[in-house]
């Protein structure tokens, strides 16, 4: 069955690629007079999606002839890939902006490029116009297939351009993009996000919740393991809702099953999990298929029954903990990471004590922990009772010392054991260690040539360090 929806994205697709040769055009000109190719400097500065995001970016710029530097001062065109999630995100672009200021004064041909979450808010994008004029090119999270559109655009007229679209048009497929590992990668299952949780920013500048055709993901993670790839991420806010609004509904678990059958990949893993959907189907599913990997993230934000409802999460405690025993209770060799926030509005000693009674309960390998930030357009931004600093960081510093005893007990349960272990990367601190990570994903330190990067070994856990365990390899 041919989709109209497939056809327009093809159409789409079709153009980008015409835009990218135009810039190519140029940029080769530009090499047969000075024999240097232009360079460009890309940052991510969000989540993992915006991470991907990125890699397409950089894909795009990459066929459009440029080359990738990591010196932000040789390049030619700077693209930061923003995130609003917290204040400090957005203070961090505005520092970065405010420092190239005198830098294109000196280097008028360089382009500034602004793209991702930040900038689908109205209050930035006065700010930028008013404040941060030497910036060149400004898109959203919903037209990012569109950047050699607007690069090449930009370079015809030399005028400033603005592009945010409110809303989201259909799925773009295949588009070009560099991964930044050979072993691993990330694969976007699903945009936007339906929940609306009272603290987030991410429904507003993520837009709807839409899945990608199952078929489009199974080829394009059959396309990374013929490259070579044998870890895959899927991505998406609420991987837990994929499919359900798809024209053929479809649950997350039978895609697991779809992706499973892909020759070539060792290990699935998936992010994130919303507690409120995480269905029997998906833990027996997990349990069963041998390439899923036995670690869940899956966010609690807080342990307070009451904090949980005005944080519009749609579980209680005793659900998540409930939900815990049961997955525990199917893989009893799993981990699970989770996301934590200290502050929420109205937080009191109380609530906080919950919280640390779920930290101790769950028994998680990793946390991210965050402190509660106000974002404008939020339903919390208007609540009352928002938490004294002094307070939240005392609740922050002792949230953290309750996390490393939490995390170095479920660490001892792997000493002394011997695991596979996919190498990573060169420690960057001792060019002789490498780092990997076990099913589990704990990070493992261990002496090996850098010839094993991108390979499955055995190593023999021997030494708990909270965030990471020293290993030996077995020859
Ligand atoms: N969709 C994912 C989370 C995306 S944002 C999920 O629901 O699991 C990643 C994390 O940032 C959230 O889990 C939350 O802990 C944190 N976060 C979101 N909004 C925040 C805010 N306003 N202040 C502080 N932390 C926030
Ligand atoms: Fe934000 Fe909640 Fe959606 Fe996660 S599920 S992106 S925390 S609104
Ligand atoms: Fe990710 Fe930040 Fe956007 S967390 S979805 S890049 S607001």
């Amino acid at each position: 069955m041919v989709r109209t929806e497939k056809k327009i994205s093809q159409q789409e697709a079709d153009q980008q690629t015409s835009f990218m040769e135009m810039v190519r055009k140029r940029n080769d000109a530009f090499f047969a007079k000075t024999g240097r190719h232009k360079k460009f400097y890309s940052l991510a500065m969000g989540c993992q999606m915006n991470a991907h995001d990125s890699e397409k970016l950089e894909g795009m710029l990459t066929r459009m002839g440029y080359e990738m530097t990591q010196e932000e001062m040789e390049a030619d065109l700077i693209i930061y890939n923003t995130c609003c999630v917290r204040e400090n995100a957005e203070l961090k672009v505005y520092g970065k902006l405010g420092a190239l200021k005198a830098y294109k004064r000196t280097h008028p041909d360089v382009l500034i490029c602004l793209c991702g979450c930040m900038m689908q808010q109205e209050t930035v994008l006065e700010t930028l116009r008013s404040k941060y004029r030497h910036v060149d090119i400004v898109f959203g999270t919903f037209n990012l297939y569109k950047f050699p559109e607007l690069l090449e655009t930009r370079l015809e007229c030399g005028e400033t351009i603005y592009d945010i679209w409110q809303e989201h048009g259909e799925i773009v497929e295949d588009l070009p993009q560099i991964r930044h590992f050979h072993h691993k990668a990330s694969v976007n299952i699903m945009f936007g996000c339906n929940n609306f949780c009272s603290y987030c920013i991410v429904p507003y500048v993520r837009g709807r919740e839409r899945s990608r055709l199952p078929e489009d993901i199974v080829a394009e993670v059959q396309c990374l393991a013929n490259d070579g790839v044998k870890e895959i991420m899927l991505l998406g806010q609420n991987v837990n809702s994929y499919g359900k609004t798809l024209e053929q509904p479809i649950s997350f678990a039978k895609l697991l099953e779809m992706v499973h059958e892909v020759e070539g990949i060792e290990r699935i893993r998936f992010m994130s999990s919303h507690p409120k959907d995480l269905s029997d189907e998906l833990i027996e599913t997990m349990a069963r298929l041998p390439k899923v990997c036995k670690n869940l993230h899956l966010p609690v934000q807080s342990g307070s029954s009451s904090l949980l409802d005005k944080m519009n999460r749609h579980y209680t405690k005793e659900d998540y903990l409930h939900l815990v025993e049961k997955i525990r209770s199917a893989m009893p060799e799993i981990t699970l990471s989770t996301d934590i926030m200290v502050g929420f509005p109205g937080e009191t000693e109380e609530d906080f004590q919950e919280t640390l009674d779920v930290v101790k309960k769950a028994r998680y390998s990793t946390a991210f922990t965050f402190i509660y930030s106000k974002r404008t357009g939020t339903p919390a931004a208007v609540m009352e009772n928002q938490v004294p600093e002094g307070v939240v960081k005392d609740r922050f510093s002792r949230l953290l010392e309750t996390l490393d005893a939490v995390i170095y007990q479920e660490n001892e349960r792997f000493i002394g054991k011997t695991l596979p272990v996919l190498a990573e990367e060169v420690s960057k601190h001792d060019a002789s260690i490498l780092t990997g990570r076990t099913e589990s994903n704990l990070l493992v330190h261990f002496q090996g040539d850098q010839g094993l990067i991108g390979q499955t070994v055995p190593v023999r856990l021997m030494e708990n360090k909270t965030y990471y365990v020293l290993g030996k390899r077995v020859e």
